[in-house]
């Protein structure tokens, strides 16, 4: 309509019009067809999918724990982008999807060049200095040119995604300052600038500006193909990595035992989690050609093991206790990673996780959450246990299909576990650890904070896993 008509039509009642999508001014220029449209929203499906991707490879060996943990959130948020992307396009004329296909090898390349990154440093700039930032502009840009009415369903599903996009680029903005000095920044310049001219010669992220033909920069990190790191690593507030000193599972079980000193039990149940984003990053990177819900499925667990770790660490933190004296150690991460398939170490992670759906596992952690008055407590195992349903359910549908029947899945996880379990006398002979029991300083400390006298009995407590697995059959497993 031009633009006198325009002034003229009114709303009935000057009501907002168009659903309170835009203006009649927005909504009358044509913008983006189908095509273009379509085009653009594969470039950011493709986006959020290498960037999940590399977000979960970097998770296993990336040593600092709060990268580890914000890399575990950021992949399952780019998983949900790409879930509600893939939607989108499927509802744009699009069959067959196309959905696999690299937009520009110079896109690709700056994907590759930053899942290759030699050190943290590079890989924090690549990321949330570069990349992110690049798809935030052209998110914004694809909201402009696109008419919002007749494009309001991409709209929407571009808008959550500027919200968590900006989240995380704020997050990796205060990594960089607090972990990036000046001198850094010089050095990795040059790579930075390469990482940038290959976006420009891509036609942008989004593709929304010419592209060369095939673009001429080269590979510097990515010339040799990438090698996945599937050694679990950590940082220096982690010692003593081997360390099998303390039975949790034992004290949690034994009804002689205060539920108030069985919580720290649970909260070092809990921070050791970590292992589990570290071992789940190995199943992801390790397992291709699955269909793109087990992709995203396996990341939600993922993410929700993330946050019992965090879990754990805040209700440490809540009750004045320092978990570095505790030994949050690597030993079910690291040997699943380095002496089980991926398919065995999704077997026993099915294992562990669909034993404590029993009477004894996750609802028990609860009831003592519950049972020693601090509502913290029973607010964490609450979500945990329910996390652990959703967990449960995860592996009924992507594991047990996998090895055929439940009983036969059942089977071969027992079977792959009971193979990883017990080294405690070789860690021991090898000089890995003494197996120190870290468990009376940890009680005394909250003792302290809870103003209470120790429990001699409590005290005490010195059962190690040395006889012991860790389900009472027994699970040293964390979930
Ligand atoms: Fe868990
Ligand atoms: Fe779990």
């Amino acid at each position: 309509m031009d633009q006198n008509a325009s002034h003229k039509y009114q709303s009935y009642k000057g009501l907002p019009p168009l659903a309170g999508l835009a203006a009649f001014e927005e909504a009358s220029r044509p913008g983006l067809g189908i095509e273009a449209a379509v085009d653009r929203l594969k470039r950011f499906h493709y986006v959020f999918r290498r960037l999940h991707e590399i977000f979960n490879a970097r998770i296993t060996a990336e040593p600092i724990y709060e990268l580890k943990s914000g890399f575990s959130h950021h992949s399952y948020l780019c998983t949900e982008h790409v879930t509600a992307l893939r939607t989108r396009v499927g509802e744009m004329r699009e069959p067959p999807l196309g959905l696999e296909v690299v937009p520009h090898p110079m896109l690709a390349l700056v994907f590759d060049e930053i899942l290759a990154a030699p050190t943290t440093l590079e890989l924090l700039v690549g990321l949330y200095e570069t990349v992110l930032p690049a798809l935030e502009a052209s998110l914004r840009r694809y909201q402009s040119d696109t008419n919002p009415l007749t494009d309001a369903p991409s709209r929407r599903v571009c808008r959550f995604a500027l919200l968590e996009v900006a989240d995380m680029i704020a997050f990796g903005q205060k990594c960089i300052e607090c972990l990036i000095t000046e001198a850094d920044r010089t050095k990795i310049q040059p790579w930075v600038d390469r990482l940038n001219l290959a976006l420009q010669q891509a036609g942008g992220l989004g593709g929304e500006e010419p592209a060369a033909d095939a673009g001429s920069v080269e590979a510097t990190y990515s010339k040799t193909p990438y090698v996945y790191d599937r050694i679990p690593k950590r940082d220096e507030r982690f010692v003593d990595l081997y360390n099998q000193g303390v039975n949790p599972e034992a004290f949690l079980y034994d009804p002689a035992f205060p539920a108030r000193a069985k919580t720290l039990m649970m909260l070092f149940k809990r921070l050791r989690e970590i292992d589990v984003p570290e071992m789940m990053a190995s199943i992801i990177h390790e397992t291709p050609d699955k269909p793109w819900d087990y992709y995203a499925a396996m990341t939600r667990q993922l993410w929700d093991e993330a946050r019992h770790a965090m879990m754990g660490e805040v209700g440490f933190v809540a009750n004045g206790v320092d978990w570095t004296v505790a030994r949050i150690t690597h030993n079910w991460s690291l040997r699943l990673n380095t002496e089980c398939t991926p398919i065995e170490r999704h077997a026993v992670l099915y294992f562990i996780e669909q034993g404590l759906m029993a009477k004894t596992g996750k609802r028990y952690e609860w009831e003592v959450g519950v049972a020693s008055g601090d509502p913290l407590m029973a607010t964490i195992q609450d979500f945990d246990w329910a996390d652990e349903v959703l967990h449960a359910a995860i592996g009924r549908e992507w594991y047990i299909p996998a090895i055929g029947n439940w009983k036969d899945a059942l089977d071969y996880g027992d079977k792959c576990w009971t193979r990883i379990t017990s080294n405690w006398t070789e860690v021991r002979d090898t000089g890995l650890t003494q197996h120190d029991n870290w468990w009376p300083s940890i009680y005394r400390q909250a003792c302290q904070t809870w103003g209470i006298e120790a429990d001699p009995e409590v005290l005490a407590y010195q059962t190690s896993y040395e006889a012991q697995r860790a389900d009472l059959k027994t699970v040293t497993g964390s979930a």
